[in-house]
């Protein structure tokens, strides 16, 4: 009997376990600040830390680091890797490069949000790159555009990837004279998560162009990206893969009917972080979306080339929504897409990959694989 144990371990060790060395880089949210030590013991403040903190301070709108994870995302991230790996954990800050360099791990599962800048999601692939360390996701180049809302859509519309006409406003006093239609989308340029966007962002009137233009360049200092509105049904599809194994995940479509009655239909900070809480869920998401394969074809193809066309590597997520004529558009690339492991939390990504059959840990898993194919590790 012992033998048999002895031997099912030892297979389980050489076949299931690839027992790479894997470095998770992340950013936490500043309520979660905690102190652990590379091997990812984990020392936290007693009475800030955990989600309830973070939902509490979210709810007072503040959304300074409504990009960066929460604890409770890395330690689910921490635990599903190691399933199969060892994994260091590397805090994504000044001290990253010195410890990457020392540490030299055989993979970076990359989920930082980085500090400050467009090319802050760039910033730890651009350490590896230098270092020579394979990691996971798109390149600095993708990163870094993706963040630029406008530079992305200039970059769709040359390939004609259908997306909402827009225009950069740098200051609220430069709108005057511009003969506008309504409504319209006033977004930063350079955020992602719902920051910045807000019920008020969806405009009716020059008043309130106005007034989102000024929020946007005082508060967040930078430029407000104006867009047309796009009236119709909203979806955001979940893409792995790379070549031609890229493929679709089951599509998941918004929800506004669930949104609290007089709001505008937008997915907003208030409509992800607000109104939606694990204690009182909304129905925000249908997935897989109730979609006729034509519109289901229709939303994949346009995504698997935007996918393509911008050159996202081993995961992302799209968010598509239809014009008047039910034409899908684009209306962002998320390169580093949102992982909340809580099935409470909404979060498209593992909600798209339940659906496809696949657990929090496997999705995980699998995405390691897909890259690690990419990079030609065995
Ligand atoms: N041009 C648009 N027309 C209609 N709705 C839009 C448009 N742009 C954004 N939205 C709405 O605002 C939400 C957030 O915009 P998005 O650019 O995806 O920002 P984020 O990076 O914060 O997710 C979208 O999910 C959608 O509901
Ligand atoms: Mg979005």
């Amino acid at each position: 009997m012992f033998i048999f144990v002895y031997i099912y371990i030892q297979l389980n060790y050489f076949f299931i376990r690839s027992d790479m060395r894997i470095a998770l880089t992340y950013n936490v949210k500043k309520e979660e600040q905690v102190s652990i030590d590379t091997h990812g013991s984990i020392d936290r403040p007693a009475t800030t830390s955990g989600p309830a903190a973070v939902a509490s301070s979210l709810k007072r709108h503040d959304d300074t680091y409504a990009e960066w994870d929460s604890w409770e995302t890395i330690t689910a991230l921490q635990q599903a890797i190691g399933l199969r790996h060892d994994v260091m954990m590397v805090e994504a800050n000044e001290d990253a490069y010195e410890m990457l360099r020392s540490m030299r791990p055989d993979f970076v599962f990359n989920i930082a949000e980085g500090y400050k800048g467009v090319s802050r999601e760039a910033q730890i692939p651009a350490m590896c790159e230098l270092l020579q360390l394979p990691y996971l996701g798109s390149d600095p180049l993708t990163l870094s555009l993706c963040l630029d809302k406008a530079r992305t859509k200039e970059v769709l519309t040359y390939h004609k990837i259908p997306n909402a006409s827009f225009f950069i406003c740098d200051d609220s006093s430069s709108l005057n004279g511009h003969a506008l239609s309504y409504p319209k989308m006033v977004k930063p340029l350079h955020e992602g998560s719902s920051k910045g966007i807000y019920n008020t962002s969806m405009v009716h009137s020059y008043t309130e162009l106005k007034d989102e233009v000024e929020r946007i360049t005082v508060r967040y200092g930078q430029p407000a990206l104006v867009e047309s509105f796009l009236p119709g049904r909203e979806f955001t599809v979940a893409i792995m893969g790379n070549g031609s194994t890229t493929r679709a995940l089951p599509i998941v479509e918004i929800n506004y009917d669930s949104l609290p009655e007089g709001v505008n239909p937008i997915y907003s900070f208030e409509a992800k972080w607000v109104w939606d809480t694990p204690d009182q869920p909304l129905e925000i998401f249908t997935c897989p979306a109730k979609v006729d394969p034509a519109l289901q074809r229709a939303v994949e193809t346009i995504c698997v080339d935007t996918y393509r066309i911008l050159r996202c590597r081993d995961w992302s997520r799209i968010d598509v929504r239809l014009d008047e004529h039910n034409t899908p558009h684009i209306i962002e690339v998320n390169p580093l897409p949102g992982i909340l492991p809580n099935e409470d939390d909404n979060s498209c990504f593992p909600k798209a990959a339940r659906a496809a059959g696949m657990s929090y840990q496997e999705l995980i898993l699998t995405v390691i694989d897909i890259s690690k194919e990419r990079w030609g590790i065995l």
